[in-house]
């Protein structure tokens, strides 16, 4: 339950510590009280407000945002898909083009500034949300039309920013007010942000949670039909119709669906080619709800059943370097250490098929020769980006250049990356290992001191397979883990391809 209070009044300091209290120079007094932070289970701007504030460690000073603006393609009349800048979206929730925000530390003040009333876009486009509807529906203090904008500013800065500092996230977004040298810092905001986005709340998970579920769904719809498509289009046809018929018209990246060959392409985005004689398909796709992702990689054959040991055999390996990364997620797990698990997974597995072969698991790992069927990091933190911002550890590990065999700089991302911090409560991480057979890693690795420990006769037998990823959001929770992804995998989804077949 928490209290929010306006006043005019100045409260007790052991009230203004309080993180879920809420105190702005409102010439009424009113008091809500709720079970959701905010009253109205709505996105907790003003949460967020708080946090980002206690990340940068003032208390003092105004935060700066500028919203995405409507912007056309390139020399077109046409305006460009709508995407709300992900930062802005934090501190208000809005998911309105042409917005701006301001944050005032010290009186907790949080203003949200939306277009001003356009009688040309409101009869071509709709109108434009206004004051009394964004109030309510927005966790915010104030709402103000644009033409405020600029005017607020200036009463601000004339009144503090002699000793208090403007935020902004980048130099090209800076205030305008023309009659002053403005006191501007953009250089502390944006790490921040990333620190306060790194472990998320519960408003977050459940929007998070919602994201997988209508993907789960989506992905259901395929492998009830994949036994009847004859194209990759129709892979990506069938799952987005399930994503917006379900209300989510926004993808979180664009969707791979690579089959046979094409699912060692990690990012294959052409999904045009036909589906005859190829093993299976690598199908990454994770809608996006109210801006939030998911992340989801299934991987199955045409048919209810593996059409090779090959395929089996990769799939197994794969399954296995999933389940035992997962089961060890809780608080306090150093990533790294289950990205190099899943690299000894992937060892004693392509050991035992023949694929690699004349060493022993540890020469293999540290000669780098997995990292060319595993060349993608473990996973990644998932949010209002798929590939969601965090806090960079201020100390890198020690003995660092141990982690080089199975670390590709470009590749892999925080949290698998040496300086991450460990896993906290609140952070929603994917596990994605996968296993692939790439014709140019494969060229590319007969040419390395490596290519000792590749059988690469037998790799090109498994060339057909193409590649094998599965991939599931977890959130890290006090106990251990919760998987949020509610996909098909294994068996389940084998026995669902069977029943449409
Ligand atoms: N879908 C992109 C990724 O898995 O990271
Ligand atoms: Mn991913
Ligand atoms: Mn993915």
């Amino acid at each position: 339950m928490r209290v929010s209070l306006n006043s005019t009044t100045p409260l007790p300091t052991s009230l203004q510590k309080e993180s879920d209290t809420t105190i702005s120079p409102l010439d009424v007094c009113n008091i809500h009280i709720s079970v959701d932070g905010n009253g109205h289970n709505k996105y907790p701007a003003k949460q967020h407000a708080r946090k980002v504030a206690r990340k940068l460690g003032v208390t003092s000073g105004l935060i700066y945002l500028v919203g995405q603006a409507t912007i056309n393609w390139a020399d077109s009349d046409q305006p460009r898909p709508f995407r709300q800048k992900r930062y802005f979206y934090y501190l208000s929730g809005s998911d309105d083009a042409d917005c701006f925000l301001t944050y005032d530390i010290k009186n907790e003040l949080l203003s949200l500034y939306i277009p001003d009333f356009d009688l040309h876009r409101a009869i071509w486009n709709g109108p434009t949300i206004t004051k009394e509807e964004a109030e309510e529906k927005y966790d915010v203090d104030r709402v103000h039309y644009h033409a405020s904008l600029q005017s607020d500013i200036e009463k601000w800065v004339n009144k503090h920013n002699d000793f208090d500092l403007i935020y902004i996230l980048h130099e090209d977004q800076k205030p305008t007010v023309p009659s002053r040298n403005l006191k501007l810092n953009g250089k502390q905001l944006l790490p921040a942000m990333d620190a306060a986005r790194g472990v998320k709340d519960a408003h977050e998970i459940q929007l998070i949670r919602k994201a997988n579920e209508i993907s789960g769904l989506a992905h259901t719809r395929v492998l009830e039909n994949i036994s009847k498509m004859a194209n990759e289009a129709e892979i990506e046809g069938v799952y987005l119709n399930s994503c917006i018929s379900q209300g989510a018209k926004s993808q979180s990246y664009e969707i791979i669906a690579g089959s046979g060959e094409n699912a060692a392409t990690l990012h294959y985005v052409k999904n045009n080619e036909p589906l005859k004689g190829r093993q299976l398909v690598c199908l990454d796709a994770g809608a996006e709800w109210n801006c939030y992702a998911s992340d989801v990689t299934r991987t199955f054959p045409l048919e209810g059943q593996w059409p090779s040991d090959h395929t089996r055999n990769i799939y197994q390996v794969v399954e296995k370097m999933q389940e035992e990364c997962i089961k060890r997620i809780k608080k306090g797990i150093r990533f790294l250490d289950l990205h190099n698990l899943a690299h000894t997974i992937a060892i004693e597995g392509l050991l035992e098929l023949g694929i690699l072969r004349r060493g022993t698991v540890d020469e293999i790992r540290d000669s780098g020769a997995s990292k060319v069927f595993f060349p993608h990091g473990l996973g990644h933190h998932v949010g209002l980006e798929v590939h969601d911002v965090s806090e960079q550890s201020i100390m890198a590990l020690h003995g660092a250049h141990e982690y080089s065999p199975i670390l590709n700089p470009a590749t892999c991302f925080s949290p698998c990356t040496l300086s991450a911090p460990v896993l906290e409560e609140g952070m929603i991480v994917t596990v994605e290992p996968g296993i692939y057979f790439s014709r140019p890693a494969l060229a590319n690795a007969q040419k390395q001191p490596f290519a000792k420990y590749i059988n690469f006769e037998l790799a090109k037998e498994y060339i057909p397979v193409g590649g094998v990823r599965i991939e599931d959001d977890i959130l890290v929770t006090t106990k251990g883990y919760e998987n949020l992804t509610t996909a098909p995998k294994g068996s389940e989804m084998l026995e669902i391809i069977r029943r449409g077949s």
